[in-house]
């Protein structure tokens, strides 16, 4: 399915704005490798070579200031992944960063509230899906993500290979209920996470 751009109206002197990965100008990947160098310091070579790790994104929805800047930005794939026996359409959620001087003031959650309505009005999928630290599954929890820590296989992008692991990983309810997630079953990627 294909999201058409948009830039949504100004409210409280942010934009949002939900942009195509092919349609990214050179401007927008150094924009973004900049804020995602700010977010995640220990990142700083991934993020210098790309605007995206480890897999690219299909979208990407992102706040900007008054001024233009970017203050806070996410990314995801829509992909269809077999949870036990069933398959489910998710939109699988990386790139997830507020500028570090704008932390703590609401806009993460925004995005969130934001992602939701995209993946509600302009997507089929079922969930939001993401894995993540620790120390962020309560931002998550916050935003209306429930904590699953479900079996999941998925490519390892330091060797190539199919590996194993159990959470953190959470789910957003989309288009389904919380209660159509499978509770039991692995989880299977087919692929990098975003
Ligand atoms: C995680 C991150 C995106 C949160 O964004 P933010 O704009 O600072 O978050 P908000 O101000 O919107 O916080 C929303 C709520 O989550 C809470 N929250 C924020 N970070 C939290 C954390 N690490 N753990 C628990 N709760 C957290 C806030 O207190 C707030 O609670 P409230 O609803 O009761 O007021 C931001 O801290 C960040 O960019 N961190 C570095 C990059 C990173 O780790 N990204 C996640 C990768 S999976």
């Amino acid at each position: 399915m294909h999201l058409a751009n948009t830039a949504l109206e100004e409210v409280d002197g942010l934009r949002f704005r939900l942009v195509a990965e092919q349609e990214l100008r050179l401007g927008d990947h150094a924009a973004i490798s900049a804020l995602l160098i700010t977010a995640f310091p220990k990142h700083v070579e991934i993020f210098r070579t790309a605007s995206w790790y480890p897999g690219r994104p299909d979208y990407r929805l992102w706040i900007e200031g008054s001024d233009g800047a970017l203050v806070a930005h996410l990314n995801f794939e829509q992909r269809s992944v077999s949870v036990g026996d069933k398959e489910i359409m998710i939109a699988g959620v990386g790139g997830v960063a507020t500028r570090p001087d704008l932390q703590g003031k609401g806009l993460g959650k925004r995005l969130m509230v934001e992602l939701r309505r995209v993946l509600i009005e302009e997507t089929l999928v079922g969930f939001g899906y993401l894995g993540c630290r620790e120390e962020v599954v309560g931002f998550y929890e916050r935003a209306g993500w429930r904590r699953i820590d479900q079996e999941t296989w998925e490519i390892d992008p330091a060797t190539g290979r199919r590996t194993f692991s159990i959470g953190p990983n959470l789910i957003l309810p989309a288009n389904s209920l919380l209660l159509d997630w499978p509770g039991a079953g692995t989880i299977d990627l087919r692929g990098m996470w975003w």
